[in-house]
């Protein structure tokens, strides 16, 4: 199968795990130094990438396919597999008259697919449409997470398309200073994007640099993991956020009510 990605989506649930595996190991078993995103509702999403390098859905693949520690190939390499192929050039007709396969069209053709991937069928959203109601203990997380965590992760995207400083000192292997290193203001050092919560269940490890294994580490961190004598923490957290081990457990259960299987077991990303 040629490194196209619109057919590497093979199972369902592929397309929100592998996203995750891949930032582990990617072309020639190199590393990527951050973790990869899980990808859906990207048409409101302002800026993409941890740092917001990226501002347009349809520029967005130029970086994973080109990047050495991602796929590694030019785009010339790719269109020339597209041309050859049996089928792409048919689907090009399909889709924009002829068949040429030119960069600006694949760009536009991923946008599309990137654009369709929406998750808005989780228990959540039912809940939201008067289709389902919460159990108490997930009442009481929602409960929680609006006043706690919905400041940044606003509904009903679950990030407010921000950057902010909200966690460890930086690792010093990385050197990551997120944002500052596209605006390249010190202001924004160590600020990553607010990812979305939504199919959070599925999508470990956690945050930029994929050191949490668990959800219960990452309500950890912001109980008692957050290094307060930041300078630019975020100012929500210079207090850390105080969660006993009930609000806890009824955050990750509400947490829970985010997964949206529509999505993941939809067939036409399946192949
Ligand atoms: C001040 C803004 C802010 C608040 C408040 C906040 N978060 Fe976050 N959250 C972030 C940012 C920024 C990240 C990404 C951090 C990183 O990768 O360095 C993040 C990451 C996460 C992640 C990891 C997501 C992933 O895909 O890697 C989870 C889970 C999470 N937050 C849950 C919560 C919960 C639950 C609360 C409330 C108890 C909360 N957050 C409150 C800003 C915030």
């Amino acid at each position: 199968m040629e490194i196209f990605l619109v057919p590497a989506v093979t199972s369902s649930l592929l397309l929100l795990l592998p996203m995750t595996m891949i930032s582990a190991m990617a072309f020639d078993n190199a590393f990527t130094t951050r973790n990869s995103p899980a990808l859906f509702n990207l048409a409101w999403m302002t800026k993409m990438h941890w740092d917001g390098g990226i501002n347009h859905i349809e520029v967005q693949p130029l970086t994973p396919l080109t990047a050495q520690n991602k796929i590694a190939e030019t785009i010339e390499n790719v269109l020339s597999k597209l041309r050859t192929d049996t089928v792409y050039p048919k689907l090009f007709k399909y889709a924009f008259g002829n068949t040429d396969i030119n960069s600006q069209r694949m760009l536009k053709a991923l946008a599309q697919f990137m654009g369709s991937i929406i998750s808005s069928n989780s228990k959540y959203d039912k809940v939201q449409r008067g289709e389902a109601s919460f159990t108490s203990t997930e009442q009481n997380g929602y409960a929680f997470f609006k006043a706690k965590c919905d400041a940044c992760h606003k509904e009903p995207l679950f990030t407010d398309n921000s950057f902010r400083n909200s966690r460890l000192a930086a690792n010093p292997l990385l050197n990551d200073l997120g944002r500052m290193g596209i605006s390249n203001d010190k202001n924004d050092s160590l600020k990553f994007k607010v990812p979305s919560l939504r199919n959070i269940m599925l999508t470990f490890p956690y945050s930029h640099d994929g050191k949490f294994y668990s959800l219960s580490a990452v309500i950890d961190h912001y109980r008692t993991g957050i290094i307060t004598s930041q300078p630019i923490l975020d100012r929500l957290l210079v207090n850390r956020i105080a969660i006993t081990n009930t609000e806890k457990n009824d955050l990750i259960n509400f947490l829970n009510t985010l997964t949206d299987t529509t999505l993941t077991k939809a067939t036409r990303f399946s192949k």
